[in-house]
C-alpha cells in the first residue's frame, strides 16, 4: 500500500505476478500482430508492384487473355506449350486475333488481325515508330537500326536505305557468288562421300561467311577452314544470358541495364569493324564493293556541314546487320533444303524450272542478279518456306499515342506484338494451314488474299532492310546448288520440322540431310 497525495494504492502483489505473464503474452502478441502487418503490408506492395504496370495501362480492358501473374506475366506459359510461337498460336485459338498478355511486367496487346496490322505497322507508324526491347543498349549498339528510335532511327535509316537498292546490291552480287562457289566445292564432297550432311552448319557457315564479308569487309573463310573460336562467337552474338532476362523484369533493371550488354562478344565484331574502317581511311575506296564501302559513300552526304553517318554509327550496322543477317538466312536455307528433300515432287518442279531457265540465260546473257530475279516458282518456294519457318517470327512495336482500331482501344505504353508465325497460320486465310504448298503464292492465290497475312520481313517503313539482300543471297544460293545437286532424305533425317524460339525461330533439332549429284 502507499499514498499519492491523497489517493491511496494498494499493490496487490500475488495478482500483479499472475497478471505479468498475461502482459507479456499481450505484448508479445502485439508485436507478432505488427510483425504480421509489416510482413503482410510488403507482400501486397510486392504483389501490387508486380502488376502495377498491366493494370495501370491495359486494367480494365474488354478484351480476353490469359490470366497474369505478378512479375512474371504469362512467362510461364512460353514452358507450358513448348515456345513462344506455339503459345502464341494457342492465345489465338483461344482468344481470338486481338488480346492480352503479359511479358514480365510489360503489358502486350497481341494482334494477328491483317487489316490492324496494316493501320500499325503502316499507316498510323508515327504513332507507333519504335521497337521496345526489353534491354537499352548501350553505345554505339543503341545506333543500330534495329534499335534507333525516333529522329535517329530516321536519320540512320534514310542514310542507308539507298544501300539496299537493286542497282547497288548488283554491285554485291560477287560477294554471294564467291561464298556460293566454296559451298559447292563441300556439296561436291558431300555428295561423293554420300555421308549424311548438318545442313544446319553447312548453311549458317555460308550466311556467316557473306554476312561477314558484306558488313564488315571481313575475309573470314569460315566455309573451308572454320576457326571454332570465332564460330562460336558469332553463334554467340545474339544470346543474352538468362541471368540478365531474369534481371530485366524488376524495376530497378533500367537503372542497372547500362551496365550489361544484351549481345554477347560485341567489343570483338566492334574492334574488327574498327579495324577496317582505318584501314579503307588509308587506302581509300576499294574496287570490290560491300556494305561497308556502300555506307562510306553515304557518309559523304554532308548535310548543314555534318556527315549524315559517323563512323560508331557504320560500326553499330555492320554488327545490326551480323546480328539480324546470319542466323535468319542460314536458317530459312536449312528448312527450304529441309521441306525439298521431304516434298521430292516440289523440288523436281523447281529443277525444271532452274534447267529451263538456264538455257534462257545463256541465250540473254543476263546478270545473276536478272536470272534469279526471273524465277517465278523459285519465288514461291522461298514464299511458303518463310510463311511456315519465319526467322523473325513476332514483330513488336511502342503504341505512343492512344488509338483506337474497330472498337479496340489501344492505351498509349501497351507494347504490341503481331505474332506472323500465327498470321500465317491463321485458317481462315490458308487452305491446309500447316501443309507445305508453295501454290499458296501462285500469282492467282496472292491476288486473292490480303496481303498483311503474309509479313516474313515485316512491313511499312521498319521492315526489314536487308529484306533483298537476303532473298538475293538465298536465291543464289540455291540456284548453284539445285543446278548440281538434290537434296534428300537421310537416315537421320527427322519426320517433322519443329521449331525453337527466342528471338529468333529457327528449327529445333539437327537437320541431317544427303546430298546427291543430278
Ligand atoms: C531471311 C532473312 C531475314 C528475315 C526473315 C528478316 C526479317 C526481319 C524482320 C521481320 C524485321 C522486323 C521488321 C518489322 O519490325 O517490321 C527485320 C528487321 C531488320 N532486318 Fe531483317 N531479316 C532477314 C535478313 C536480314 C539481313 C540479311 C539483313 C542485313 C543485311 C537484315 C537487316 C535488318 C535490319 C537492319 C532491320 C531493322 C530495320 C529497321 O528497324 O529500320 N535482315 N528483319
Amino acid at each position: 500500500r502507499f499514498t499519492r497525495g491523497t489517493d491511496t494504492f494498494c499493490f496487490d502483489e500475488e495478482r500483479e505476478r499472475e497478471r505479468t505473464p498475461l502482459i507479456m503474452a499481450a505484448v508479445e502478441s502485439s508485436n507478432s500482430y505488427t510483425w504480421l502487418a509489416v510482413i503482410l503490408s510488403v507482400l501486397t506492395f510486392i504483389y501490387w508492384q508486380g502488376l502495377s504496370r498491366y493494370n495501370s495501362i491495359l486494367g480494365g480492358s474488354p478484351l480476353r487473355g490469359p490470366k497474369v501473374w505478378p512479375w512474371i506475366g504469362n512467362l510461364l506459359d512460353i514452358f507450358k506449350y513448348g515456345g513462344i510461337h506455339k503459345m502464341f498460336l494457342n492465345y489465338f485459338r483461344k482468344y481470338g486475333r486481338v488480346h492480352t498478355m503479359c511479358f514480365g511486367r510489360t503489358p502486350v496487346i497481341v494482334v494477328s488481325d491483317p487489316e490492324i496490322v496494316k493501320q500499325i505497322l503502316v499507316k498510323d507508324f508515327y504513332k507507333f515508330p519504335n521497337r521496345p526491347t526489353f534491354i537499352k543498349p548501350n553505345p554505339p549498339l543503341d545506333s543500330g537500326l534495329f534499335q534507333a528510335e525516333n529522329g535517329k532511327w530516321k536519320r540512320i535509316r534514310t542514310t542507308v536505305a539507298p544501300t539496299f537498292t537493286a542497282s547497288k546490291l548488283k554491285e554485291i552480287v560477287p560477294i554471294i557468288d564467291d561464298a556460293s562457289q566454296k559451298l559447292m566445292a563441300k556439296m561436291e564432297k558431300f555428295a561423293e562421300t554420300g555421308e549424311s550432311v548438318d545442313v544446319n552448319r553447312l548453311f549458317s557457315l555460308f550466311a556467316l561467311e557473306v554476312i561477314m564479308k558484306a558488313a564488315f569487309g571481313f575475309d573470314s573463310d569460315v566455309q573451308m577452314n572454320p576457326d571454332p573460336e570465332f564460330v562460336e562467337k558469332a553463334n554467340n552474338v545474339f544470346k543474352t544470358p538468362v541471368v540478365i532476362r531474369v534481371f530485366s523484369l524488376f524495376p530497378f533493371w533500367t537503372y542497372f541495364s547500362r551496365y550489361f550488354s544484351i549481345l554477347q562478344n560485341v567489343e570483338y565484331f566492334i574492334s574488327i569493324a574498327k579495324e577496317m574502317l582505318q584501314k579503307r581511311a588509308k587506302k581509300g575506296p576499294t574496287a570490290k564493293k560491300d556494305l561497308v564501302e556502300l555506307m562510306m559513300e553515304a557518309q559523304e552526304n554532308i548535310v548543314d556541314g555534318v556527315s549524315k553517318l559517323n563512323d560508331d554509327e557504320i560500326m553499330a550496322q555492320s554488327i545490326t546487320f551480323l546480328v539480324a543477317g546470319f542466323e535468319t538466312t542460314g536458317s530459312t536455307l536449312t528448312s527450304t533444303a529441309y521441306l525439298l528433300a521431304t516434298n521430292p515432287a516440289v523440288q523436281d518442279k523447281l529443277i525444271e524450272e532452274i534447267d529451263k531457265a538456264e538455257v534462257e540465260m545463256a541465250r540473254n546473257n543476263s546478270s545473276l542478279y536478272d536470272h534469279v530475279q526471273k524465277l517465278g516458282y523459285l519465288d514461291q518456294v522461298i514464299s511458303e518456306v518463310l510463311r511456315l519457318c519465319s526467322p523473325a517470327f513476332n514483330l513488336v512495336r511502342g503504341c505512343e499515342e492512344e488509338v483506337v482500331y474497330k472498337g479496340i482501344r489501344f492505351p498509349k505504353g501497351v507494347e504490341v506484338n503481331i505474332p506472323s508465325y500465327v498470321l500465317h497460320r491463321d485458317p481462315e486465310v490458308w487452305k491446309n494451314p500447316l501443309q507445305f504448298n508453295p501454290e499458296n503464292f501462285s500469282p492467282e492465290a496472292k491476288e486473292k488474299r490480303n496481303p498483311y497475312s503474309f509479313i516474313p520481313f515485316g512491313t511499312g517503313p521498319r521492315h526489314c532492310l536487308g529484306m533483298r539482300f537476303a532473298l538475293l543471297e538465298i536465291k543464289v544460293a540455291l540456284l548453284k546448288i539445285l543446278q548440281r545437286f538434290k537434296f534428300e532424305c537421310a537416315p537421320e533425317t527427322v519426320a517433322t520440322l519443329e521449331h525453337r524460339a527466342v528471338i529468333l525461330m529457327a528449327p529445333k533439332d539437327m537437320i541431317y540431310l544427303k546430298i546427291k549429284a543430278r
